[in-house]
């Protein structure tokens, strides 16, 4: 089969964006954005759809598996993982490629997703030593429950790609919302923290997160994880800001 592959492209240091069309011959039907961009890629040199030859396309990628986020990339207008959006289900042959928008573009479609982190490292969302030995605090083994082990575990398959932040409505570039991506941390920090680390971040996940967030939901639509970002948000805002009822919330 044949796609005609249509990449965003900028080269480092520059501004200029342009695009350019490559022709790609699927080798199999389970090709993926992430296989064409490979396959072209090792073409000495690559030629455009004109057999003009062309500097290799910039783009990142680790696992294959969706499981890092590395690949994470607009397609065809849609945020997504170029290692999971097979080119079969493309209804035309024309496949566009941009960089998410909303991270500087380092090159073609590369970009600079540190901000993730450093939202992160803002809302102090990490382990501290003095976690250690907390199996003795009365409070820690409430939290510890079963429930809050598969609501752990759901949120530890965020992979930190931006997609969500993608298409969400009030998230942008150095503004005060941190946008989803932070949540699932947050969730995933929760079960494992005493009540006094938890008032540590209730006041940055405030600021940052909870009165951000207009619950369009278009963070749970695009997540490549299917992360159930509505009950992550219930349940970090319950456990920091109602904790008294969170027995109650937890049914
Ligand atoms: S919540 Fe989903 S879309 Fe957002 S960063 Fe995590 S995996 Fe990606
Ligand atoms: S629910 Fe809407 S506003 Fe809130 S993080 Fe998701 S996309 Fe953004
Ligand atoms: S390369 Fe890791 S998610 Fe695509």
């Amino acid at each position: 089969m044949e796609y005609i592959i249509s990449v965003k492209r900028r080269k480092r240091d520059e501004k200029n964006d342009y695009y350019q069309d490559f022709l790609y011959i699927a080798d199999s039907e389970n090709d993926t954005v992430a296989t064409a961009l490979t396959n072209l890629n090792l073409q000495e040199p690559l030629m455009d759809i004109n057999g003009l030859p062309t500097t290799m396309i910039e783009w990142e990628c680790s696992c294959l598996q969706k499981k890092c986020g590395a690949c994470a990339m607009v397609i065809n207008g849609r945020p997504g993982l170029a290692c999971a959006a097979k080119l079969k289900d493309y209804k035309k042959k024309k496949i566009s490629l941009e960089p998410l928008r909303k991270f500087p573009v380092i090159a073609d479609l590369m970009v600079d997703r540190s901000i993730l982190y450093e939202n992160l490292k803002t809302l102090t969302l990490w382990l501290r030593k003095d976690i250690d030995g907390k199996k003795d605090d009365p409070e820690f083994g409430t939290m510890l429950c079963e429930k809050d082990s598969n609501l752990a575990y759901t949120a530890s398959e965020c992979i930190q790609c931006g997609c969500c932040l993608e298409v969400c409505p009030n998230f942008y570039p150095g503004g005060s919302f941190f946008g989803m991506s932070t949540v699932p941390v947050t969730t995933r920090l929760l079960t494992e923290m005493s009540s006094a680390d938890i008032k540590k971040i209730a006041k940055g996940y405030m600021e940052y997160v909870y009165e951000g967030c207009g619950k369009s939901l278009a963070c749970m639509d695009i997540c490549p994880r299917k992360i159930p970002t509505d009950k992550l948000m219930v349940n970090s805002n319950a456990l920091i800001f109602w904790k008294r009822r969170k027995k109650d919330v937890r049914k």
